[in-house]
């Protein structure tokens, strides 16, 4: 029997002793990587694989929460051939997007044949790291996900979260030791990667993937809601007061509006 899980638009099912974690599958008939379809009441899942796929992984070793859901716009870096976005594609459904990032054409290449089918994604070739180029294209966006081998991980993240991630919004870091030193033990790297987070985020949670993903953990972030209120000159906030403007694009405003009531 597949039922709800307690996270939003992931499903379960019971396999003897192993829990499988699904999806709805938004192009019903399609397999992206092989996985197993089942189907319930004309719904289509698709069995989502912890070996394959890092934020399944997550779940498996008791992830509390993602932060993505139905309608978010999502930035994906390092989505290879698209084994775990097009669950993510999956998650947010029609009236969400995802824009899907990565710097090798050969992986990018396998991937246009599964956008063909789904189009709330997009792909994108391009260096993460580069987000002066990536602002051509990609919007502010509620959730990011980072997964790609490179040295400079926890950098390359940060700068994005920076850059696209809304205030109040999720940050997902997949993590793999090795890339960042071999010779240090993975633990220790976890544990330095936690602590240069700490810095500029709120940590909601944190997983290593063993056993499925070796060496590697993942880590779930929230950017602050708003900027705190001692940044904002007085001028400003009057100004910003008398203009009007409510919304995301200039936190402390929200801040000063809640404070001083419509
Ligand atoms: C482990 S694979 C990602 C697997 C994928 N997230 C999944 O779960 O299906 C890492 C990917 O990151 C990409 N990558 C590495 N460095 C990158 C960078 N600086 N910018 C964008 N992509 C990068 C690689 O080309 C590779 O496809």
């Amino acid at each position: 029997m597949i039922k709800p899980s307690r996270l939003q638009g992931i499903f379960e099912m019971q396999r003897g002793k192993f829990r499988n974690l699904l999806t709805r599958n938004l192009v019903p008939g399609r397999q992206v990587y092989g996985e197993r379809l089942f189907h319930i009441d004309g719904i289509e899942y698709r069995e989502w694989d912890p070996e394959s796929s890092k934020i399944c992984a997550a779940l498996h070793n008791g992830l509390s929460q993602i932060g993505l859901k139905p309608g978010d716009v999502a930035l994906y870096l390092g989505c290879s051939t698209g084994t775990t976005v097009s669950h993510v594609s999956d998650l947010v459904g029609e009236a969400g997007f995802v824009f899907a990032v990565d710097l090798a054409p050969r992986v990018l290449r396998e991937l246009i044949f599964i956008v063909e089918d789904r189009h709330n994604l997009a792909p994108i070739l391009c260096d993460a790291n580069r987000v002066d180029l990536l602002a051509k294209f990609v919007c502010q966006v509620d959730w990011l996900f980072q997964d790609i081998a490179q040295r400079d991980q926890v950098g390359i993240f940060q700068k994005n979260v920076n850059t696209f991630l809304k205030p109040g919004g999720f940050g997902v870091l997949a993590i793999k030791a090795r890339s960042i030193n071999v010779a240090r033990a993975p633990k220790q790297i976890f544990l330095d990667v936690r602590r240069e987070l700490e810095k500029s985020f709120t940590i909601v949670d944190y997983r290593e993937l063993d056993p499925f993903q070796k060496d590697h953990a993942l880590f779930v972030v929230k950017k602050a809601l708003m900027a705190p209120l001692i940044n904002v000159s007085e001028p400003k906030a009057q100004q910003f007061k008398a203009s009007g403007i409510r919304g995301p694009t200039y936190p402390p405003t929200i801040n000063l509006l809640r404070t001083t009531g419509p």
